[in-house]
């Protein structure tokens, strides 16, 4: 089964072509077209902006998208105009498309309605149905892509339920249970800012730049090979919530803490990457021991990562380590790094499984929900 997905949540106008059988998914294209550098003079994403390039960038993108897929028809039709390449995605029925799975929600307003319009009008042209896809359940799908040969069944994923998912991103931070496919329990959510948003927020009060979780991860990696095995940080930082009994989350008050600290010392400019480096292994440690408790708690076969924040190397290191050391008996698995940060494969994915189990929308009830719950 060939699924396109499309992804315009935030600021990557994304497309992606996959085909799955049984349980293993491989991608045949897999198109971001991102708007960092547009937003970076702004410290952050601005709603307007996002919108207007989705609405310039989601045609050409869709049609590269398919065109490496090797699925586009020609178009002598619009290629008349005079333009040689048209990037426009084809009218005609794309060759072998089953589904179109679109983000829906959450995310911002403008920019999902973009991708939701060309799911509804492409589906319309090609008579396919749709299929409605939760952000943060594509990024949990992202641990499903497997690039196998998908031929070989027999090669068989290792993830097994029930299974647990750490989900960071910019925008939510979950700890989720699922027992079993598309069946989520929501156990553990941030109650003010997710990690991401911590880390963009830090990095802005350093001065470094945005998006401030690779900045950050960056400069502190760098500091750490230099220090000696003894080394114990002069500026320690919080680890908020760390022995809360519930799986609750909260990143505002270390992004206070460090507020305050750079605040009181007059030579913070010269120790920014101490700074990076004590903040970033203040979020790990938080996450990662919230992860472990509700691994014990709920009995889990599968730890997985997820979100923007699962590219974060420390996290991903420290997490399998800990998993070794405290549950030795639980398959880790953490998505392959393209597939981390913000795109369409993911969602692409997540629609295969809900297409298997027969939970298609027609392309007239779409909706856009910017407050879509995991469900
Ligand atoms: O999933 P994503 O692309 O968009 C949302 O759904 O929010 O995540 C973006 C977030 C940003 O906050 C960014 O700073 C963070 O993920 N991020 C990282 C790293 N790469 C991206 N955080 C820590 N370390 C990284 N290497
Ligand atoms: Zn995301």
């Amino acid at each position: 089964m060939k699924i396109l997905g499309i992804e315009t949540s935030c600021d990557e106008t994304a497309a992606s072509v996959i085909e799955g059988k049984d349980e293993n998914v491989k991608v045949l294209s897999n198109v971001v077209s991102s708007q960092i550098e547009i937003h970076k003079k702004y410290g952050g994403v601005v709603p307007e902006v996002a919108a207007r390039e989705h609405v310039l960038n989601i045609l050409p993108v869709v049609n590269e998208a398919l065109e490496k897929a090797g699925l586009k028809s020609p178009l002598p039709h619009l290629a008349k105009g005079g333009k040689k390449n048209p990037s426009y995605p084809s009218l005609l029925k794309a060759a072998s498309i089953d589904a179109i799975a679109v983000t829906t929600g959450p995310g911002l307003v403008t920019s999902l309605i973009v991708g939701i319009e060309t799911a509804r009008t492409l589906a319309y042209a090609w008579d396919v149905p749709t299929i409605v896809v939760n952000h943060i359940e594509g990024h949990i799908y992202a641990n499903f892509i497997r690039e196998l040969k998908i031929q070989n069944s027999k090669l068989k994923t290792q993830i097994n339920f029930p299974a647990l998912i750490l989900t960071v991103s910019g925008g939510h931070n979950m700890l989720v249970l699922m027992k079993d496919h598309l069946k989520y329990n929501v156990i553990g959510e941030t109650i003010d800012d997710a990690a991401g948003e911590a880390f963009d927020k830090a990095a802005t009060m350093l001065g470094i730049g945005y998006p401030g979780g690779p900045i950050i991860s960056k400069m502190a990696s760098k500091y750490e090979k230099e220090l000696s095995q003894s080394f114990k940080s002069q500026i320690p930082l919080p680890r908020p919530m760390l022995n809360s009994k519930d799986f609750h989350f909260s990143f505002s008050g270390l992004k206070t803490a460090l507020l305050y600290k750079l605040k009181n010392d007059k030579n913070w400019k010269t120790r920014i990457p101490e700074y990076a480096y004590e903040f970033e292994q203040a979020v790990v440690d938080v996450l990662i021991h919230k992860t472990i408790k509700a691994a014990e708690k709920y009995k889990v076969k599968t730890i997985m990562l997820s979100g923007g924040v699962s590219a974060n190397k420390k996290l991903r290191e420290q997490m399998a380590e800990t998993i070794k050391e405290k549950l030795p008996g639980v398959h880790y698995n953490q998505p392959d790094l393209k597939y981390t940060t913000d795109n369409a494969a993911m969602i692409a994915t997540a629609g295969y499984f809900r297409a298997r189990a027969k939970k298609f929308t027609p392309w007239q009830k779409l909706r856009v929900d910017p407050n879509l719950e995991l469900r």
